[in-house]
C-alpha cells in the first residue's frame, strides 16, 4: 500500500473523513431509480421500466450519447417545485454522508423548459433545498446553469434571459450534453454575455471531444474551469498552458469508465494529471447513473492507482482551490484538511 496505509480499509476510512468539495455534479444525474419511480407515480408520468432493477439494467452505455438519451428521458418525471426540492435534498444528504463540505451543482433548465416546466419552478425547488442544507448543516453551495450544446446558441440566449431574475442565485454558466460536433465556438457570444453579467464560466471539454475543444473553451469562452478535460493530455503544450494557469479540471473517474472515455479504471489518467502538475479534482458527474457518489469515485481510483495519502490530500485541496468560494472560505477548508491530514 502507498504512503503508510496499512490496508484498503484504512485508506477508505481516510477518504471518508477527508473534507472535500464536489465541483462536477449534474443534479438531474443524481435521480436515483427509486425516486424516479416515486415521482413517476406522483406525477402520473409513464416510464418505460417495470422495476428499479429494470432501470439499473438499462444503464449500460457505450458512449456519452447512449447515456444522454436515458438521462433526458429520466428527468421527465420532474414536474413540480417539490420534485426539484426532493431531488436536490436527496443529493445533499448523500454528499453530507461523504463529508462533502461544499458543492457546485449543475442544472439543465432546457431539459425541463422543453417539456413545459417553467425555469422558475426548477430553480426555486433546487434553491430551497440548497438554502436548507446551508442553514441546517453548514453545507455551502453554488449553482451553475448549463446550456445544452446540442441546441442552438439562440436557445441558450433565451435560457440566459429566463435566468436574469435569478442572477443572485446563480454563480456561473456551463456547457454540457453531446460534445462532438458542438464545439465551444458555437456559444462564444452567450458566454461573453454571461461573463459581462458577472457570472463564472465553465465548460465540459475534452471528455469525448479533441484537445482543440479545450483550447476553444479557454480562448473563446474564457472559462474559469474545465469539466473533464481528459483529452488535454494528448497535447503537451495544452497541458503546460493548463498547469501554468492553475486551471482546475473536474475529473469524474466512474463516469469515464461507464461512458467508455477510459478502457477501465486501472487505465484512468488521474495520476498522470497530478504528476503533470494539473489541478485535478475528483467528482461524481451523474452518480445515480454511474455507480457512485464522490467517495466511491475517490475510492475506485485510489484502489486502482494505489493513490497515496499525499495524492488524496492534493485532490481534496484542489477541490477547494478550484471552487468559486472566496479566499477566506477556501483558506478555512484548506486548514481543516491540514488538521485532518
Ligand atoms: N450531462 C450530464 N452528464 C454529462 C456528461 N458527463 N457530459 C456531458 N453532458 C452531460
Ligand atoms: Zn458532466
Amino acid at each position: 500500500m502507498a504512503d503508510g496505509f496499512a490496508s484498503r480499509d484504512e485508506r477508505a476510512a481516510f477518504i471518508a473523513g477527508l473534507p472535500k468539495a464536489e465541483l462536477h455534479l449534474h443534479i438531474e444525474g443524481s435521480l436515483e431509480p427509486e425516486l424516479m419511480f416515486a415521482l413517476a407515480q406522483r406525477n402520473a408520468v409513464a416510464i418505460p421500466f417495470a422495476s428499479v432493477e429494470d432501470v439499473r439494467a438499462a444503464y449500460a452505455f457505450s458512449n456519452l450519447q447512449d447515456f444522454l438519451d436515458i438521462y433526458y428521458q429520466g428527468m421527465g418525471v420532474l414536474i413540480a417545485e417539490q420534485d426539484f426540492y426532493d431531488l436536490t435534498a436527496a443529493y445533499l444528504a448523500r454528499a453530507r454522508a461523504d463529508n462533502v463540505r461544499h458543492v457546485e451543482i449543475f442544472f439543465d433548465p432546457q431539459g425541463h423548459t422543453a417539456r413545459g416546466v417553467a425555469f422558475d419552478t426548477v430553480i426555486a425547488g433546487i434553491a430551497r433545498a440548497l438554502d436548507e442544507a446551508r442553514d441546517r448543516h453548514g453545507l455551502t453551495s453554488r449553482l451553475i446553469l448549463c446550456f445544452l450544446r446540442h441546441l442552438s446558441e439562440a436557445e441558450a440566449e433565451a435560457t440566459l434571459d429566463a435566468a436574469l431574475p435569478w442572477l443572485g442565485r446563480i454563480a456561473g454558466v456551463g456547457l454540457d450534453s453531446s460534445e462532438v460536433g458542438h464545439p465551444p465556438s458555437k456559444f462564444e457570444r452567450v458566454f461573453a454575455r454571461a461573463r459581462d453579467l458577472g457570472l463564472k464560466c465553465v465548460a465540459h471539454a475534452g471528455e469525448e471531444g479533441p484537445p482543440a475543444y479545450v483550447r476553444e473553451a479557454l480562448d473563446l469562452l474564457r472559462v474559469d474551469r474545465i469539466d473533464h478535460g481528459n483529452r488535454s493530455l494528448e497535447d503537451a503544450a495544452l497541458v503546460r498552458r493548463l498547469t501554468d494557469a492553475a486551471m482546475c479540471l473536474t475529473v469524474c473517474p466512474l463516469s469515464n469508465v461507464r461512458l467508455c472515455v477510459v478502457d477501465d479504471i486501472a487505465a484512468h489518467p488521474l495520476r498522470t494529471m497530478l504528476d503533470a502538475g494539473l489541478c485535478a479534482t475528483v467528482n461524481s458527474d451523474d452518480p445515480a447513473y454511474f455507480g457512485g457518489y464522490v467517495n466511491a469515485n475517490y475510492q475506485a481510483v485510489a484502489d486502482a492507482l494505489d493513490l497515496s495519502r499525499a495524492e488524496l490530500v492534493a485532490l481534496a485541496r484542489n477541490s477547494f482551490t478550484g471552487s468559486f468560494l472566496d479566499a477566506d472560505g477556501q483558506a478555512r477548508h484548506l486548514a481543516e484538511i491540514s488538521a485532518y491530514a
